[in-house]
């Protein structure tokens, strides 16, 4: 069968013929229809992530959405290094595979699951959202930013701030039902000072950059804080600004602030898979906020390295798969990000 390989930690896969998968006891094989390339998945690919190793060769891919051979269409929820789900094929524990919703398309699934899991677990698992409250998307504009005001909204926000970088973007934030935004990249004092005026009220702060914007956000809000001992719930989830920030000691006495953070190691694999098939069961209701860019498999090693349009995520199709969708990216090969 055919896979994706890397053979160097940081260097973009090639497109290889490599063994079929040997499932051990209690797994199953299942054929590979579509997996999404996102952060994480370059992560474990360069050797940086946080869980990951650097065992090399490795096949790229997290998780995906697949066949078994029953016919059944399914979720594969997560593969770590090296055996990952950009293949033909894949071995899965049976007990691990969860059903996709009838009339849903694999490549769109792919391209939505992380985002949206991403926002679903912090939201849910881990800051336990209450109905009404006040939620600040701190990197409102990427797909796991997106994701988070629909699923806030979803499960009962009052009001949700959308912060980011890109104004475009923000109106877009703003169509999607975020209340209120703060532009990030301006002078500090004007940006702390946007946070305190949007977002002062803020009950939990899902954060995916970190450094500067997380020092700027945390300062503007408890400047403007009316009740500074109103628990603010900070859930750290991504670092897209940067991977460290300054946090002042003064800042957790003087206020009731709860740090912690959403990821693969922060709750259980029993916890996060229950978590992941009540999403999916959610998944029909919700419009897409990803848009599903379907990439043969065959070309992956020029698209891996390729820019793309922002906003857009590369979903990779073995051979075979559905040629109706590779219309976006052959306008996106060799251009510019816009
Ligand atoms: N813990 C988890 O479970 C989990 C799950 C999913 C994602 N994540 C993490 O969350 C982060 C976002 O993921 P994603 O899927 O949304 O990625 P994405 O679609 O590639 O979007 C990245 C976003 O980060 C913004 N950004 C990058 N650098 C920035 C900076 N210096 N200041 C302000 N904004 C900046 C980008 O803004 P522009 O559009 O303006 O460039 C874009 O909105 C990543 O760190 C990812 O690893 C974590």
């Amino acid at each position: 069968m055919y896979a994706a390989v890397v053979h160097a930690l940081g260097q973009q896969p090639r497109y290889e013929s490599v063994a079929e998968p040997a499932p051990a006891a209690g797994e199953v094989v299942v054929e590979v229809l579509a997996a999404a390339l996102y952060p994480l998945v370059r992560s474990f690919a360069s050797g940086g992530h946080y869980t990951g190793g650097d065992a090399l060769p490795l096949v790229p891919g997290f998780d995906g959405v697949g066949r078994t051979t029953a016919g059944e269409l399914v979720y594969i929820p997560g593969l770590e290094p090296p055996h990952g789900t950009m293949a033909e094929r894949v071995a899965v524990p049976a007990a691990a595979l969860m059903p996709v919703p009838e009339g849903l398309d694999p490549v769109a699934v792919a391209a939505a699951m992380n985002p949206a899991s991403a926002a679903w677990i912090a939201l849910r698992e881990r800051a336990r959202l209450l109905r009404g409250e006040t939620v600040l998307v701190l990197g409102a504009t990427g797909n796991a930013g997106r994701a988070a005001i629909q699923l806030a909204l979803d499960q009962g926000a009052g009001a949700v701030v959308a912060a980011g970088r890109d104004e475009r973007a923000l109106r877009a934030a703003t169509e999607l039902g975020a209340h209120r935004t703060v532009v990030l990249g301006g002078p500090d004092e004007e940006v702390a000072a946007a946070f305190g005026a949007a977002a002062a009220g803020a009950d939990i702060v899902l954060d995916y950059l970190w450094d500067r914007p997380a020092e700027l956000a945390l300062d503007g809000i408890l400047r403007h804080r009316a009740d500074l001992t109103r628990t603010l719930r900070w859930v750290q989830v991504g670092s897209a600004a940067g991977a460290d920030m300054t946090l002042p000691s003064a800042w957790l006495r003087k206020a009731d602030v709860s740090v912690f953070g959403s990821g693969l190691g922060s709750i259980s694999g029993a916890r996060r898979n229950a978590a992941l098939r009540d999403l999916l069961e959610r998944l029909p209701d919700l419009a897409p906020t990803t848009e599903a860019v379907a990439v043969p498999m065959a070309e992956v090693e020029a698209a891996w390295a390729s820019p793309v349009r922002s906003g857009a995520r590369l979903v990779f199709v073995p051979a075979g798969g559905d040629t109706e969708a590779f219309g976006p990216w052959e306008a996106l090969k060799g251009r510019e990000a816009v």
